[in-house]
């Protein structure tokens, strides 16, 4: 059997509400990702799908359990190793773009390239060519605010890629486009899956996107459970 390329055993959080009580999201999550793998989670507003895909993505830490890329167990890093693993292993889409209103889509999508530590021209190169990718090159130089909904998303996906990740963590990546504008973006995810081996773990409440994934799962409880096959 092939080694997974992300893993989560015993995942629990915990956080703390307002008024001192626990409220206990994750109650033991396991979870397996194989290379090429694209997997759709599902579930109710409130059941820890955000929680979770950022832990997956290092983004936070687990109350209990662990999360494994690669095999390495990310449980003993420190903030900024786990930022390493981050820029280089994981492409995150959000559920709001987050991209940085200053900034043009060229330049948004340079960032995590220039973080990871390459140069100014050679982060230019792998930026410009993913936004032409995603059909974006008459708006490289736009900022957020004068781009549609969609193409922030295209955005938002093109940067996820640029240091080449091998597994990409969606989070409801077309939650507020209209039905076009979604179709449109999970032709374009699944294309690059299938061009660059990504692994996937998309969040979503499209049953369309979830039945174009190899695999739905269910959130609920604090525990992932198989979908029921419709
Ligand atoms: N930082 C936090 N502090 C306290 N509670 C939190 C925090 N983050 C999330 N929660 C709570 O954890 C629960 C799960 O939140 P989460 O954002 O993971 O849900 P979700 O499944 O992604 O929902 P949605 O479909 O609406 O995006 C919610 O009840 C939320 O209020
Ligand atoms: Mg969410």
């Amino acid at each position: 059997m092939s080694e997974p390329i992300l893993e989560a055993c015993g995942l629990v959080k915990t956080f703390i509400g307002g008024d001192g009580s626990e409220i206990r999201v994750l109650r033991g999550v396991d979870f397996r990702l194989d290379a090429g793998e694209a997997v759709a989670i599902m579930g109710a507003s409130g059941a820890g799908k955000s929680t979770m895909l950022h832990l997956l993505g290092a983004l936070d830490r687990p109350t209990a359990g662990a999360v494994l890329v690669r095999g390495r167990d990310l449980s003993g890093l420190d903030d900024e190793a786990l930022a390493v693993v981050r820029n280089r292993h994981i492409g995150f889409v959000f559920q709001f773009h987050h991209l940085l209103r200053e900034f043009s889509a060229l330049e948004n999508v340079m960032m995590p390239a220039l973080l990871g530590g390459a140069t100014f021209p050679e982060a230019r190169r792998r930026a410009a060519a993913l936004l032409d990718d995603v059909g974006l090159t008459p708006r490289l130089h736009h900022k957020p605010r004068q781009l549609s909904g969609g193409e922030q998303q295209r955005v938002a996906v093109a940067r996820a890629l640029v240091n080449e990740p091998s597994v990409l963590l969606a989070d409801e990546p077309s939650g507020n486009l209209d039905s076009e504008s979604s179709v449109r973006l999970h032709d374009l995810l699944f294309r690059l899956r299938q061009e660059r081996g990504l692994s996937m773990v998309i969040v979503t409440h499209s049953a369309e996107l979830a039945q174009r994934a190899d695999r739905v799962l269910v959130l609920a409880g604090g525990g992932l459970q198989p979908a029921a096959r419709g």
